[in-house]
């Protein structure tokens, strides 16, 4: 496995590599994790930190599939997708997501990503409300480059604040104001389908039940 460590020019901040995938120790990476569950390829976002032994760490909340996957499959591909689409699939519209099987471990591996990162589930922490999960990367694929684009940024947001909205974690009236801002701002840097399918979900979300 080709893997370097190096400190680089932001404070204490060091850089692993993964083959050609860089991951910062400051920052935590937003991933789509993929892996075979129940016999079909399943996918979701998680963010994932690298931990000060070198592993890669995920927080995982109790509940739903992605808990079930995470505390029962040994081995995920961590999919690194620059453009916020795949994520948005992955939440809202999984069977539109597109597989090829990975490298090494003949895992699923979303089609339309950079690049991927093939790991061995070494631990896990049962912490109640959730799971701390721990995994050994053992082989890093990457595709291209894309250029950076504003959309980037605040459609994951956008996810999030939904997801959170859905576990109860979040109340709309807190974050109306950032919700009506934010929709506002995609629509001008992406003319896509996926911004009505956000403002929809949305507004879905923070009926009154
Ligand atoms: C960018 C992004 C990052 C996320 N990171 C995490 C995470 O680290 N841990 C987690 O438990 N959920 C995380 N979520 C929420 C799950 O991906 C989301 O709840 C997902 O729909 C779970 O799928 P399920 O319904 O199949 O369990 C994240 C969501 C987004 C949009």
């Amino acid at each position: 496995m080709p893997r370097r460590s190096v400190t680089t020019g932001y404070s204490s901040s060091h850089s692993i590599y993964i083959g050609a995938i860089e991951m910062s120790s400051d920052l935590i990476h937003e991933f789509i994790l993929s892996t075979w569950l129940d016999g079909y390829a399943y996918a979701a976002p998680v963010g994932i930190r690298v931990a000060r032994s070198g592993a890669l760490k995920a927080r995982i909340y109790r509940g739903g599939r992605l808990w079930k996957a995470c505390a029962t499959c040994s081995a995920f591909v961590l999919n690194a997708c620059l453009d916020p689409r795949p994520f948005i699939l992955s939440i809202l519209d999984r069977s539109r997501l597109e597989f090829e099987n990975s490298e090494m471990l003949a895992l699923p591996a979303l089609r339309d990503c950079e690049g991927y990162v093939e790991c061995i589930k070494i631990g896990s922490v049962d912490r109640g409300h959730y799971l701390d999960l721990y995994l050994q990367p053992i082989h890093g694929v990457a595709r291209r480059l894309k250029p950076y684009t504003r959309a980037l940024g605040l459609g994951i947001e956008l996810l999030i604040e939904l997801t959170r909205i859905w576990v109860g974690v979040r109340s709309c009236d807190e974050i109306k104001g950032f919700l009506e801002d934010a929709i506002d701002r995609m629509g001008r840097v992406w003319v896509s389908e996926y911004v009505e399918v956000l403002r929809r979900e949305l507004e879905r979300a923070c009926k009154p039940s």
